[in-house]
């Protein structure tokens, strides 16, 4: 990682932790419910998805307070979205985060309605931002709402499912991962473009970049399940293996999943070439994303 990277996630990261958490330490909850949603909040994640609201927006000189709160929304979903992820009829996780699973700790019902609450409660966060004009909310809560709905994140978790008992092919595989990962990280970026006024031409771009991060983003997650290790990933290593999963290291060997990852960065950095402005920034989180090892 860059120099002015690790500056730009020192900077913002301590702003992200502490804007997420006031808005949910403000909500009136049974005390139990709110520990739980606290509990995997607080455990840590690189916080990628608000990085990258503040990035694109960083990118326009504007909306920091904005992007903060996009970005705690999206990272609300993201956590729920784990939660259940690891919850015993998904994935059957133990461990996220470096530390033992929402449901080992607080139950499966617990677990279960800590995510439904950090789903719904994403949506509210979006609706009471007092400086963003209506319309502009209505569209990111649209946004927000495909993203990790049916047509998005939700839909790629059944077929990621439905890819452990059959061998999906490289375009099955493509579509899981675009929406299973790729559709939040897209809200991500999107959602900056839509706070800071971008052009369509920006948009676009901006939203071309983001397939392909979202791509990368997780063909290294695949790939980190295989050379990783549990104490690095804070998450069980080598569970995509156990379970049968279709994967892009299952279907194309490790080499030819690296080589994807490769083409996918090139691919996202093309698309930042349309964009007159400084993508420096966006440039190096395409170049950590696929450099990451945990
Ligand atoms: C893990 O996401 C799940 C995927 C969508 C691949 P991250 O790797 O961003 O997890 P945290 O937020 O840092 O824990
Ligand atoms: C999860 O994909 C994507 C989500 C929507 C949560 P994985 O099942 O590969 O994520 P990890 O490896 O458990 O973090
Ligand atoms: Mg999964
Ligand atoms: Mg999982
Ligand atoms: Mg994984």
């Amino acid at each position: 990682m860059t120099n002015d990277l690790k500056q730009f996630i020192a900077d913002n990261l301590p702003k992200i932790e502490a804007e997420l958490y006031a808005l949910v330490e403000r909500i009136k909850a049974p005390e139990s419910l709110k520990e739980s949603m606290l509990y995997s909040l607080k455990a840590g994640g690189k916080r990628i998805r608000p990085l990258f609201v503040l990035a694109v927006c960083e990118m326009f000189h504007n909306k920091q307070q904005e992007a903060l709160t996009v970005g705690a929304a999206v990272e609300m979903i993201h956590t729920y979205s784990l939660i259940h992820d690891d919850l015993p009829s998904m994935d059957n996780d133990d461990m996220r985060r470096g530390k033992p699973t929402n449901h080992v700790v607080y139950g499966e019902a617990l677990a279960t309605l800590a995510g439904d609450a950090l789903n719904t409660l994403s949506f509210g966060v979006l609706a009471r931002m007092e400086q963003v004009e209506p319309h502009k909310k209505v569209e990111l809560i649209n946004l927000l709402s495909i993203a990790s709905g049916a047509e998005g994140m939700v839909g790629g978790q059944v077929l990621d499912i439905d890819g452990e008992s059959r061998r999906l092919n490289l375009p099955e595989l493509e579509h899981v991962h675009v929406n299973k990962t790729g559709a939040i990280l897209r809200f991500s970026i999107e959602s900056g473009a839509v706070l800071s006024d971008a052009s369509m031409e920006e948009r676009e771009a901006l939203v071309e970049y983001a397939h392909h991060i979202g791509l990368a983003f997780q063909i290294q997650d695949d790939i980190l399940d295989i050379v990783g290790t549990t104490e690095e990933l804070g998450k069980t290593a080598g569970k995509d293996v156990e379970s049968h999963k279709s994967t892009y290291p299952a279907l194309l060997t490790l080499e030819g999943a690296k080589d994807k990852l490769e083409e996918h960065y090139i691919q996202a950095i093309n698309a930042l070439e349309k964009i007159e402005k400084n993508t420096f920034l966006l440039e190096e989180f395409a170049k950590y994303i696929v450099k990451r090892n945990k």
